[in-house]
């Protein structure tokens, strides 16, 4: 074993490598009388470190899966379980807490702060986590050059284009450093040679380790992933690839 193998295993010593875990998770909304069993008996294993693509028939369930793996929404009956901890005996506060501090979140729609400079919404998450101003200035600066826009730090959302926009809301759910990122379609307003780019962008961050969960309906763009879970009626329907951990 080469020496840098020997750090990677000491680094990772202690740490499953499951990092989300669901166990017959179930999701119903009681629409007057009647039921909609949005997810309808769950169970999974994410690995560290692993890339899925979630795909299925509108209505499948997708979004709702990601919002419960995001704590944005409560399961109705089953367990979830992140990096070992048994979410469902947060209380609001230490969901939010869990959101702030190990998650990421992109979005369809970007869900950039309109009146937010492009620095000011990168910094936004470390605002929340109380880091002193200077130090979460020059860390929003160092995302936003990564992402190719380091010289766009005062420009406001109007001013960017679709991709560019994304492209800040990657650098923004960065800002804390989460183990998994969560995108719902992050290219589903994208034409296709800029969602290109995004997926480029995403799977760079999948090599430096950071776990991704991507809901989309585009084939070629769930290849980019190394797992594809298929949903359907709130079930998974069947999977593909092998990012799954296998502890
Ligand atoms: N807040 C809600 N109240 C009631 N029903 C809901 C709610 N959210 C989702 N549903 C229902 O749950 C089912 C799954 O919805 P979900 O949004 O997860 O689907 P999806 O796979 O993301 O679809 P799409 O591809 O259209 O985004 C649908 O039948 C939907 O109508
Ligand atoms: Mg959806």
């Amino acid at each position: 074993m080469s020496p840098a193998n020997k750090e990677s295993d000491m680094h990772d010593e202690g740490r499953s490598k499951t990092l989300v875990r669901f166990d017959d998770v179930r999701k119903v909304y009681q629409m007057g009388t009647a039921e909609v069993r949005a997810l309808d008996g769950v169970s999974l294993r994410f690995g560290r470190g692993s890339f899925w693509a979630i795909m299925g028939p509108s209505g499948s369930g997708k979004s709702t899966l990601l919002n419960l793996l995001g704590c944005l929404d409560r399961p109705s009956s089953g367990r979830y379980e992140f990096d070992g901890r048994d979410v469902g005996t947060l209380n609001d506060d230490g969901l939010s807490e869990l959101r702030l501090r190990e998650l990421g979140f992109i979005f369809q729609s970007f869900n950039l702060i309109p009146q937010l400079t492009v620095q000011e919404n990168i910094e936004l998450p470390l605002y929340y986590l109380g880091w002193e101003h200077g130090r979460s200035a020059r860390h929003a600066k160092e995302l936003a050059e990564e992402i190719g826009l380091g010289d766009r730090l005062s420009h406001r959302p109007m001013e960017l284009s679709g991709g560019q926009q994304q492209r800040v809301a990657i650098a923004r759910s960065l800002a804390n450093d989460p183990p998994i990122l969560l995108a719902d379609e992050p290219t589903g307003n994208l034409d296709s040679a800029t969602g290109t780019q995004i997926l480029e962008l995403l799977g760079k961050l999948h090599q430096r380790g950071k776990t991704i969960i991507m809901v989309t309906h585009e084939e070629d763009i769930a290849s980019y992933a190394t797992g594809q879970l298929h949903m359907r009626d709130g079930v998974i329907d069947r999977i593909e690839g092998s990012a799954d951990a296998s502890d």
